[in-house]
């Protein structure tokens, strides 16, 4: 008889404070719709173009609620895969090009590297500490295929968030990595 182990991670949960019932679906889903809004519909405002067979990396996916509407504007065979440190908050069913997997961004699984085209994180802020952005930022490289893009959307409280001292409009940052 075979068992599955689902990876812990017991420092990031100590450092992420929000729950995962289903007043937070709510809460995450309403974010998503105002957050859509404020950017005029976009889903990302990179000048990406995925193709038959890329690979997409959602970091933090939450209720997937992102995942699901790129999905549906994408080829299907792209494949696009979300990350969290707990299921708790996962959809129960999705099309066959997503799926969701247990790992912290701070620690993702050696045989990733090169693997994804277009990597996209939102509202970690919460969730990581300085020392845990530094490995998360590394692990994002490492799994990323060269000439690959990552998209970060993160807001600013009390100037101490160190990603929007590097974006353009103090709220998202993004680029291509070669
Ligand atoms: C504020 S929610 C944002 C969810 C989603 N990105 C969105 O914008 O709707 C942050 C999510 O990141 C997850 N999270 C916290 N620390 C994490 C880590 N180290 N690695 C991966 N996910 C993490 C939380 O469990 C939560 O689901």
């Amino acid at each position: 008889m075979s068992s599955i182990i689902q990876p812990t991670h017991t420092d990031e949960m100590q450092v992420y404070i929000m729950p995962a019932d289903q007043g937070e679906q709510e809460r995450l889903d309403m974010q998503h719709r105002l957050i859509v809004k404020l950017f005029d519909s976009k889903l990302s405002i990179l000048p990406i173009s995925l193709k038959e067979g890329d690979r997409v990396l959602e970091c933090g996916a939450g209720t997937g609620i992102w995942m699901l509407e790129f999905a549906a504007q994408l080829p299907p065979t792209v494949q696009i895969h979300g990350i969290d440190i707990t299921s708790g908050l996962f959809p129960t069913s999705y099309p066959d090009n997503i799926r969701f997997t247990v790992h912290s961004v701070t620690s993702l699984p050696e045989s990733w590297t090169s693997s994804y085209n277009f990597l996209h994180q939102r509202f970690l802020i919460g969730g990581l500490t300085k020392d845990m952005w530094k490995s998360a930022t590394m692990e994002m490289f490492r799994v990323l295929v060269k000439g690959g893009w990552i998209e970060l959307l993160e807001t600013a409280v009390g100037g101490t968030n160190p990603i929007p001292r590097y974006s353009y409009s103090r709220f998202v940052a993004g680029g291509r990595f070669c």
